[in-house]
């Protein structure tokens, strides 16, 4: 099968629509964090030794001599450095005098605010560490989180990091099963978990999901709970109480516990939208140094902003962009129990206005859901706080960037696609918001010092306008333990530094210019006839379509036929006129080859909890297969009303 060119052009809508690009506005570069146009240039001549520029934001124990080790094929960056990464997330702001800088605002489901400075942080942090480790945690143990975004989880975490123990986060709305596995698999004797939390306006139990994960789990389990829902929760025989914990060790100093730098800071299971969860190990000195050059460099933070990730902590976002890289930096990281789409109203507008919020980051699966529901009129909240906007997780089609950047940036913001994994730590493609122009749709080239190409199954590299799949060919900072010792598709001669490639599960196409448009993930391709096509590029030519809220395309078994699910603003739009017109688009825009077979209208596409469309499951769906297992969803109740519209229309 040929998975060549499939007649790019350049009209609009199409994947390297290079016509419609924005310069960086002149107020942002020049006040911007990082504005050396020559920064990417520097970076390659200088590879691996640009790095220092990461390694210098934090503070060493121990200083590291070499930028990169590369012994026997494994590669450790800044490997004979020793660092304390709570150290670098609160004592040293502390000590830098800002200690009543605000480190997390909390904002709860009903509204409720807590606010901890970075003096509060560092107590709180070290009653927890005292408290765990009067509980036998030590270096190298893994302790598993099963929390939402309540303070205590970024506490916690910080905890585990004093203590020299790997926190594993496992997303709160998992199921008993899936914690359990989780647990099992990261070998992890320590659970720290809550009664329970709100979500959408109701009080949602976890315990009982903590109690049967445990009776899963062969090992002794050691347990924590915190009062979320209860101040003194029923703790049972099996549970310590995190309050009361914390009270008895409050004032107590835990030294922070110096670690090298390629030991590991944590673990976190990838969420998987096609196959088994995946354990990722994280460095200390690496991955730390990434999350808070990148969180400079491409989200622009600076200490005196607040700024809102409105990932999960559960999520790597909510890790690398949520905790660690806006702590790093000592600015003031907005934590809220619900996600940004499920805001009062359904927008994260109120909350921009009263915090002043100045860097914005969130999904397009969110801005959808939020389109969706409508934005307030202009005047009635106050959005001039925001100075930059970001997305990640999806591909952004052009029509909802551009709904983004009027909507909440007031139609002069920069917004910044950024591309990255669990694996990769940190961004890792994406423009540099004063340096780099904007391009609708496409998520930009790699960040500097990292060289992405497009490469076709055997791994050479294909023609620009050609699509492929996305390689990291040099190693960079905030990449995983595996891709440090193995790379992936890495051919003989790993130890030099060309040999080293990272391939990517996604397909992607890549312009003249270097710019990067992701086209959906290898497994999510559309093979009909002769050719293969991301799913993206379908995508992004319905979702230009008016009256489209979201859409995805799947293949249909074998037949060489494509379904597209298409969920569509009911008030003003005539299902049937609409299916035609999705048709005739991407038969015109992309290729009869691709023009959806059937075009089904749906109130809502399948999500996963970290708010990726489950393709998979439509696939399975609109080809008879059965659909099995639906616990990885968000919003699992729309999938009989799916079942029932694709079968009533065969
Ligand atoms: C996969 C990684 C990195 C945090 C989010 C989830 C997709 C991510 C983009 C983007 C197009 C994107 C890719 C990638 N993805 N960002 N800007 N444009 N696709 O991390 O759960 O490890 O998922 O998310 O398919 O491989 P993850």
């Amino acid at each position: 099968m040929s998975r060549g060119n499939q007649g790019v052009d350049e009209s609009d809508g199409s994947p390297t629509a290079g016509t419609d690009r924005y310069g960086p506005p002149c107020w942002f570069a020049d006040t911007a964090n990082v504005a050396d146009a020559g920064i990417r240039d520097r970076f390659a001549e200088d590879w691996p030794d640009c790095w220092t520029v990461a390694g210098d934001m934090l503070d060493w124990d121990r200083e590291y001599e070499t930028v990169l080790n590369r012994d026997e094929g494994h590669l450790a960056w800044f490997g004979d450095g020793r660092l304390k990464p709570s150290h670098n997330c609160v004592d040293r702001h502390v000590a830098a005098g800002r200690k009543n800088a605000i480190a997390i605002r909390w904002i709860g489901a009903d509204g409720e605010r807590e606010s901890l400075t970075y003096l509060d942080l560092q107590h709180e942090v070290e009653a927890v560490a005292a408290a765990l480790r009067s509980l036998g945690v030590g270096p190298g143990d893994v302790v598993t989180l099963f929390m939402p975004n309540v303070p205590e989880l970024p506490v916690t975490m910080l905890a585990c990091a004093r203590l020299g123990a790997l926190h594993n986060v496992v997303y709160a709305g998992f199921s008993a099963d899936e914690l359990a596995d989780r647990m099992a698999s990261a070998d992890s004797d320590f659970l720290v978990t809550c009664d329970g939390y709100y979500r959408r306006g109701s009080a949602v139990g976890q315990r009982n999901t903590a109690d049967s994960a445990r009776l899963q789990v062969d090992a002794d389990v050691t347990g924590v709970l915190v009062g979320r829902l209860a101040d003194d929760p029923d703790l049972g025989r099996d549970y310590h109480s995190y309050g009361a914990l914390r009270d008895e060790f409050a004032g107590a100093e835990v030294d922070p516990v110096a670690r090298d730098a390629a030991d590991p800071l944590f673990v976190l299971y990838t969420s998987g939208t096609t196959g088994e969860p995946d354990r990722v190990t994280h460095t200390t000195g690496g991955y730390l140094s990434y999350a808070a050059w990148t969180a400079t460099a491409v989200l622009d933070i600076r200490p005196e902003d607040t700024y809102w990730c409105a990932a999960d902590i559960g999520w790597i976002t909510g890790h690398t962009y949520g905790v660690y890289g806006p702590l790093a930096l000592g600015t003031t990281t907005l934590l809220h129990e619900s996600p940004a789409d499920h805001q009062a109203g359904g927008h994260p507008w109120a909350s921009i206005e009263r915090e002043s919020v100045d860097v914005f980051y969130t999904s397009p699966t969110a801005l959808r859901s939020m389109r969706q529901r409508g934005a307030p009129p202009a005047d009635e909240y106050d959005r001039s706080s925001i100075r930059l906007l970001g997305t990640v997780g999806e591909p952004i089609d052009p029509s909802t960037w551009h709904w983004y950047r009027d909507e909440l940036g007031g139609g002069e913001a920069p917004v910044v696609d950024t591309w990255w994994q669990t694996e990769t730590g940190g961004i890792a493609v994406a423009t540099l918001p004063a340096v780099d122009p904007m391009q609708p749709g496409a998520a930009g080239p790699g960040v500097p010092g990292l060289s992405v190409d497009v490469v076709d199954d055997d791994g050479a590299p294909v023609a620009d306008g050609e699509e492929g799949t996305l390689a990291v060919q040099r190693p960079w900072p905030g990449m995983c333990r595996r891709l440090a010792s193995e790379g992936h598709g890495a051919g003989a001669g790993r130890d030099h530094p060309d040999a080293w490639r990272y391939v990517t599960s996604d397909r992607a196409v890549r312009g003249p210019d270097g710019y990067v448009t992701l086209l959906g993930r290898d497994a999510d391709t559309l093979d009909v006839g002769q050719a293969a096509y991301g799913t993206a590029v379908v995508e992004r030519v319905v979702s230009a379509l008016d009256g489209v809220t979201e859409v995805a395309v799947v293949a249909i078994s074998e037949d060489d036929e494509v379904a597209a699910y298409v969920s569509c603003d009911r008030s003003s739009t005539d299902p049937d006129a609409l299916a035609g017109r999705v048709r005739a688009r991407v038969a015109r825009e992309i290729s009869p080859a691709v023009r959806p077979n059937r075009v089904i209208i749906v109130p809502e596409l399948p999500k996963t909890h970290s708010g990726k469309v489950m393709r998979r499951l439509l696939a399975d769906v609109v080809s008879g297969r059965g659909y099995g297992d639906t616990s990885a969803l968000r919003n699992p109740e729309v999938v009989g009303e799916i079942e029932t519209v694709t079968r009533r229309q065969e």
